[in-house]
């Protein structure tokens, strides 16, 4: 029973502070636009091509759709129309006639990768920027991206000798960026050294500083029919490692790098912000084979929207602190972000 002599209640405070409300800037597109954080452009993407040796006609990849390995006719095509798209640069795999233990097609100034530099850089000048990868896998006939000791392991300075004179070949076919992917100890060191003495002071490196022995190359090393058997795990990093892939960009930085690249990227978002906020240089991060099929297959399904999950992938890398993407989807995409 309630005491008479009470005073009555005064009336209650408000319980709760007034609501705060985000959606206020969400409310049309040109509000969202208005205060949008950041937007990849197409400039800062590169398109990773393919060209075959033995050819006459493009090849679909079946692990890829919608990617081909191109004769060195249709890759001047593709380069062309990529240059028109706006895009920022086209990186470029060779896939041999011939392989060898000691990958030797890959040092041939008329080997196909160096043939392919060469007729894009013809084709494109200084529309695209004209990029190799500079790595022995897709030359070698066992598939390691080095040569081999006579026990079987990967061997480091062995193999920097012949990223030297590959270097060397790619820089006097014309490439502007080279891309050392094979993660060999000091080969950013060695491959500028070889360029600055043979007179490329301007080309310049592209290193995969961070660079994981990840699942999702799969598509990848069918795109390039590689005969590899095993892994790279001697060589490649260990996906648990975020530390370790700062510590392999800040090396290469130091030895030379202008770009350095995390590679893969969905699964590095991390290493990506990490590397970004320690380095000076730009950086890059590779959306890989398996980060394109999958998003690929689920669209084929019907399971999700193409061209918003391809947005959305490339737009995370990019707030992760990518400021250049490879992806193969570079055309289209720079397509939709015009
Ligand atoms: C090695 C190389 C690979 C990729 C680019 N360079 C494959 C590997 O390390 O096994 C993978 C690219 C992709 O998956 O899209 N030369």
């Amino acid at each position: 029973m309630t005491d008479p002599q009470l005073p009555p209640l005064a009336p209650a405070p408000r319980a709760t502070a007034p609501i705060v409300r985000p959606r206020r800037l969400r409310t049309s597109a040109t509000m969202r636009a208005m205060v949008r954080e950041q937007e990849v452009r197409g400039r800062q993407l590169i398109l990773p091509a393919f060209v075959s040796e033995t050819l006459t006609e493009p090849k679909p990849i079946s692990s890829m759709p919608g990617v081909v390995q191109h004769t060195q006719d249709t890759l001047r095509r593709a380069a062309a129309e990529a240059a028109e798209a706006g895009i920022g640069g086209i990186m470029l795999f060779g896939v041999p006639a011939e392989r060898d233990a000691r990958g030797t097609a890959g040092i041939d100034p008329d080997g196909v990768l160096n043939r392919a530099i060469a007729g894009v850089k013809a084709e494109v000048g200084d529309a695209l920027t004209v990029q190799a990868d500079l790595c022995l896998d897709e030359f070698t006939d066992h598939g390691h991206c080095g040569v081999l000791t006579p026990t079987g392991a990967v061997d480091n300075d062995a193999t920097l000798e012949i990223y030297a004179e590959m270097a060397r070949a790619q820089a006097a076919a014309g490439v502007d960026v080279i891309g050392p992917s094979g993660m060999m100890d000091g080969q950013v060191a060695v491959i500028r050294d070889a360029l600055d003495g043979a007179g490329h002071l301007d080309v310049a490196i592209l290193a995969y500083g961070a660079k994981y022995a990840s699942a999702f190359y799969g598509p990848f090393r069918k795109a390039v029919d590689s005969e590899l058997q095993g892994d790279r795990r001697t060589y490649q990093q260990d996906p648990a490692n975020a530390r370790e892939g700062v510590r392999e960009a800040v090396l290469e930085v130091e030895q030379g790098a202008d770009i350095v690249m995390v590679k893969p990227a969905l699964a590095y978002l991390d290493v990506i912000r990490r590397v970004r906020d320690t380095v000076g240089v730009p950086v890059a991060a590779y959306n890989i084979s398996g980060e394109y099929a999958m998003v690929e297959a689920a669209a084929a399904n019907g399971w999700i929207d193409r061209q918003q999950a391809v947005l959305e992938t490339l737009t995370s890398i990019h707030r992760a602190g990518a400021d250049v993407i490879l992806t193969y989807w570079a055309v289209e995409a720079a397509g939709w972000l015009r």
